[in-house]
């Protein structure tokens, strides 16, 4: 009874206890700053978009014709919308003799005449606007078509062109008096050398690409003026930036800096390739050179400031150069606080990954962009484009939807090329692509394993492979 009692009121001042301090720590913690909330970044829209490739000349064909157009692609815009594409880019739509299917560009002020005209140019951009998805277009400063005035004035040597390209004397033959010799041993991306004779101006001139693709001279300040008019020409008609092609091979070494001669590039020593094939040399004095990371941030500059007075929604410059990490990492800007393209674009998933990778190939290959990326920059991630077989072929047909899923749920921007949303035919090669062996059968192509061999006509081919994504968005 007496113990009874005991336990009852220890019972009593236990629980009274407990209440109080119940009490007491509830007390404290609601009166307590909430703690603060993760800070949430306001992110731009090319921070974080989904930006679509478009091939024109096979995306939609608006007349049957057999070749995709303008037109074609306005008429399917409302896909865009319903499969989430923030944003677009178009490879080349500019006056062209199409030896390059578009990249070798006769006007950059013009529509090439098969996709169109400037009024459905400005039709497609307002619809595209109307419906929220930004316009990029391909940017091409490498190099012109040898049918474009500037090389025709520059051949001519017109007052005001004459170095708009770079042109050197022949070398003597010392075996062969009367024969002469290129400048150097530069091998041009499509195989053989990189310089061709020009007898109207008895000299050579550079093409790092095709022989109609002369490159232009960025140590001339005139053609880095005329590139800025060419952007602002487009900008003024009111696109959302730029895709800019091929930049690693903008420039060239300097004779200056080499006793008044093209140095010869150093012997790779590999037994597999003949002198006239790319891979024969190695290309230190063509390729990734550091003055034309000064050029891409001179761009920046310009695209910023006309962001500054026009105001509106942010312009953009996307990079395309296929370079080692640390060279790619140095189009969005260097350690001088210099400001480059808004991302270059990764082509690590084309170039590192096959069906034969592994999960720790897929995490190692977005961990190392990731780790060399500058801070705060905007990643971005590509399964596939124009200049590579299609990713199903690359990979696996049942990896694809992985591959997708992947893309869309990384950091940053999701590239995609068309007809990747629905899979892609893994026995289709984009054009540009079959195109390309087709007409420089001696490029050694070190990206993508070989598939199946090529017929050899020409204009069959070119006809067969026009439009063939046809009815994607249908
Ligand atoms: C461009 O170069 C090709 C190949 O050398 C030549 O056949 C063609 O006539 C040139 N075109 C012009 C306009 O110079
Ligand atoms: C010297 O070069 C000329 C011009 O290329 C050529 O026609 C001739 O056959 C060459 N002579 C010899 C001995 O190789
Ligand atoms: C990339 O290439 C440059 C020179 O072309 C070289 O200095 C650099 O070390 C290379 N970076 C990597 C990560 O291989």
């Amino acid at each position: 009874m007496h113990s009874m009692k005991a336990l009852g009121i220890t019972l009593i001042v236990v629980i009274g206890v407990g209440v109080i301090a119940g009490a007491i720590t509830w007390a404290v913690i609601a009166t307590r700053e909430p703690a603060s909330p993760p800070e949430l970044i306001d992110l731009d829209w090319w921070q974080h978009c989904v930006l679509y490739q478009i091939y024109p000349r096979s995306f939609k064909d608006s007349d049957g014709n057999g070749i995709g157009d303008l037109k074609g692609i306005t008429s399917q815009l409302e896909h865009f919308v319903e499969a989430g594409v923030d944003a677009m880019w178009m490879s080349p739509i500019f006056e062209s003799p199409m030896v390059d299917f578009g990249y070798d560009i006769s006007n950059f002020y013009e529509i090439h005449h098969e996709y169109g005209t400037m009024e459905d140019f400005d039709n497609l951009l307002r619809r595209a606007h109307e419906l929220g998805i930004k316009v990029l277009l391909d940017f091409v400063p490498n190099h012109a078509s040898n049918a474009s005035e500037y090389f025709i004035k520059s051949e001519a040597m017109e007052p005001g062109y004459e170095d708009f390209f770079v042109w050197a004397d022949a070398l003597p033959d010392p075996n062969n008096a009367s024969n002469r010799l290129p400048p150097s041993n530069w091998v041009s991306q499509f195989a053989n050398s990189a310089w061709e004779w020009s007898d109207v101006r008895q000299q050579y001139y550079l093409h790092q690409f095709a022989i109609e693709q002369p490159d232009f001279n960025f140590r001339n300040p005139a053609v880095k003026d005329e590139m800025i008019k060419i952007m602002k020409f487009w900008l003024d008609k009111g696109v959302d930036g730029f895709r800019v092609d091929a930049l690693p091979y903008m420039m060239e070494a300097d004779p200056a800096d080499h006793g008044g001669r093209y140095p010869d590039d150093p012997l790779s020593g590999l037994a597999e390739f003949e002198p006239h094939q790319l891979g024969y040399t190695i290309p230190l004095y063509t390729k990734d050179l550091i003055e034309l990371y000064d050029v891409v941030y001179e761009w920046r500059e310009f695209i910023d400031q006309y962001q500054k007075d026009k105001g509106g929604e942010t312009r953009v410059i996307f990079s395309e150069g296929y370079a080692n990490v640390s060279m790619t990492m140095l189009y969005y800007g260097n350690e001088d606080g210099d400001i480059g393209a808004h991302f270059p674009f990764n082509f690590d998933f084309i170039r590192e990954l096959s069906d034969e990778s592994t999960a720790r190939d897929f995490a190692y290959t977005v961990l190392r962009w990731l780790t060399y990326m500058p801070a705060g920059a905007v990643p971005n991630w590509q399964t596939g484009n124009h200049d590579n077989n299609r990713a199903p072929s690359r990979f696996r047909i049942n990896m694809v939807d992985g591959l997708n899923s992947l893309n869309l749920l990384l950091p940053g921007v999701a590239v995609t090329y068309q007809g990747e949303e629905i899979g892609g035919n893994p026995n289709e090669r984009p054009e540009q692509n079959l195109f390309r062996n087709l007409i420089f059968p001696n490029k050694i192509r070190t990206r993508n394993r070989p598939e199946t061999s090529l017929p050899s006509d020409k204009e069959d081919e070119r006809r067969a492979l026009s439009f063939r994504v046809a009815g994607l968005c249908l």
